[in-house]
């Protein structure tokens, strides 16, 4: 199986999670992994409201966005004002070849009821774009950077994905 983790990680919790992430899917086959990165406005307060509001005005550093090789999409996601964070939800809308693939989204949130509220828009737009097999994880940011916690969170809910005996 052929992986490509993609992430945005500002204050770095997302990245200890999708690193965890990244161990498990190596163990099933290959994986590349890639940070999000804003090609600009990221420093300017208002430029993040606006993007908050408009995520599709976001510019992005260049990245992988065509899943044709790849059999999974892992998706690291911070949860910001019970959204997305701007950079993934740019990064979703751009995303081509999704069809039949599997997408694992990986919460990393503070307040569980707006993780899962996070997780029912992302669901909705993944479903527009294409029919996928959707496994969500829900990381609380002050479990992120603890393996065993991770083990317990993660292992469970990508069941799913392990290769059949
Ligand atoms: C400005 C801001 C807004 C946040 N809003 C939410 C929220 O609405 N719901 C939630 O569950 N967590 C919220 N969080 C917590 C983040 O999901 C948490 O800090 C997470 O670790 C951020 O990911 P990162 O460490 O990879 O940047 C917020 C954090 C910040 C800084």
């Amino acid at each position: 199986m052929k992986s490509l983790v993609i992430y945005y990680s500002h204050y770095g919790n997302t990245s200890f999670a999708v690193y965890y992430l990244l161990r498990i899917l190596e163990k099933m086959g290959t994986a590349d992994i890639m940070r999000l990165e804003y090609a600009k406005g990221q420093r300017n307060p208002i430029m993040r409201l606006i993007y908050k509001i408009a995520p599709l005005l976001v510019e992005l550093k260049p990245v992988t966005s065509n899943l044709k090789e790849y059999d999974t999409l892992c998706l690291g996601i911070p949860v910001i004002a019970a959204r997305p964070s701007s950079a993934i939800s740019k990064y979703i809308s751009s995303c081509k070849n999704l069809e039949g693939k599997n997408i694992v989204c990986c919460y990393v949130y503070g307040f569980e009821a707006n993780a899962k509220r996070c997780a029912n828009r992302v669901r909705k737009i993944l479903k527009r774009k294409s029919q996928s097999n959707i496994f969500e994880v829900f990381v609380p940011w002050n479990l992120a950077h603890n393996d065993k916690e991770l083990d317990g969170i993660i292992g469970p809910a990508l069941s799913g994905l392990m290769p059949k005996p």
